[in-house]
């Protein structure tokens, strides 16, 4: 079984093969959204793009494809970003929520994080 590891709440999740990367996250009872998302969103449709999560470490298969929508959507955002509604989790990888607000010691979370070897 995958696992997850939120970088900024420093969790690992596991999660069954397939699963939602949005569903997964709320279910675990992390912060997703940002003020916007938490105020009102889609429910995971796609349209309301304020479920942003960055990949992170670079394996773009650990992922579903980007879904039509999310072409539209992530067209002028950062190549590793998705929106966490529309992905499914293929295997093991690290995820940075709210990478529209990153903490303030981002980098260094993420590398701690992609140095850790994840659980299997
Ligand atoms: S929850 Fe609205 S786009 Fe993901």
């Amino acid at each position: 079984m995958p696992f997850i590891r939120f970088v900024r709440e420093e969790r690992d999740v596991k999660c069954l093969k397939g699963a939602n990367l949005r569903e997964v996250a709320l279910k675990e009872g992390l912060e997703l959204y940002g003020f916007k998302g938490s105020i009102g969103n889609c429910g995971g449709c796609g349209q309301c793009i304020t479920c942003f999560v960055a990949i992170e470490g670079g394996d773009k298969n650990s992922l579903s494809p980007l879904t039509e929508v999310e072409k539209i959507k992530l067209r002028n955002r950062p190549s590793n970003w998705r929106l966490a509604c529309q992905c499914l989790v293929n295997s093991s990888l690290v995820v940075l929520t709210k990478p529209q607000a990153p903490p303030a010691n981002c980098q260094n979370l993420v590398q701690e994080a992609l140095s850790k070897v994840l659980p299997k």
